[in-house]
């Protein structure tokens, strides 16, 4: 039997990774969870953010998933670890795979990384560099308002260019190739992000980086069909839609909701 791929999210950034999922696997059915009602995870403890990816990963689990992505870098730097120590099924996170390709791509051993207060204050990103590569120098710089103004579908607005500048200058200044959006929310913001940096440095989308390893270990769904895509949110289902239009480039059909933790699955 066909089985779906599990993806969750605090809320909308996971998307950005389901996209890249259609393009590059069209033939597989998803399972997305969007915990809309917790969002933002970046500003909340590794406890607290544990407890959430877990009860994440039961929902996806209880929907037959044959595997999980964490499309969530907060969760990925602060939960992995007990995730992979609690699940059987295959888990992927959104840091190692962007790392890879950042390490591909510099040419100066510069890495600029951004993400939320969380998943850059875990070092997680530094570790992971260290480990494949001792010799690179890593800036990082917490973006959180890019969050909100990403749920906000502010992706362009002259405010968002203001608060970008703000972030980004003092790291454009560093002398780094390669900057990894550590933070599955920012590729919506990407030419915003261009725009202050310049077209110098090359952006890494950890979402995409993370869809191609899936791809490359394992086999697909082949076939003729394309694979559907199920959502579901903690909370705001509405919002979800209109706003998840900009994430995935297409309309989002039906959202239910689900409370999670909860063993009661669909509200609606
Ligand atoms: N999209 C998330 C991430 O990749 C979470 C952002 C948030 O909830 O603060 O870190």
């Amino acid at each position: 039997m066909k089985r779906p791929i599990g993806v969750f999210d605090s809320g909308l950034g996971g998307l950005t990774v389901v996209k890249q999922l259609r393009r590059l696997m069209p033939g597989e059915d998803i399972i997305y969870f969007g915990d809309t009602a917790r969002v933002p995870y970046g500003n909340k403890s590794r406890r607290a953010v544990t407890r959430f990816s877990r009860e994440n990963s039961r929902f996806l689990l209880s929907r037959g998933v044959k595997m999980i992505i964490v499309a969530c870098n907060t969760s990925s730097a602060l939960a992995f670890p007990a995730l992979k120590s609690e699940f059987e099924v295959p888990l992927y996170d959104v840091i190692t795979p962007g790392v890879r390709k950042a390490i591909e791509l510099t040419r100066t051993g510069k890495l600029g990384i951004i993400g939320t207060y969380a998943t850059i204050h875990s070092g997680a990103y530094e570790r992971e560099i260290a480990k494949l590569d001792g010799s690179l120098t890593v800036h990082s710089m917490p973006c959180p308002l890019f969050v909100p103004l990403a749920e906000e579908g502010w992706v362009n607005r002259p405010a968002t260019v203001e608060i970008a500048r703000e972030y980004l200058l003092p790291l454009g200044g560093k002398g780094i190739d390669v900057l990894i959006l550590g933070c599955t929310h920012y590729p919506v913001l990407k030419e915003t992000i261009r725009l202050v940096l310049g077209e110098g440095i090359t952006l890494v989308d950890s979402g995409l980086s993370c869809a191609e390893l899936v791809r490359e270990e394992m086999h697909p769904e082949a076939g003729e069909g394309r694979g559907s895509v199920r959502y579901f949110v903690s909370d705001m289902p509405e919002r979800f839609k209109e706003v998840g239009r900009l994430f995935m480039g297409e309309e989002i059909p039906d959202v239910e909701v689900v409370v999670p933790g909860s063993e009661r699955g669909a509200l609606s």
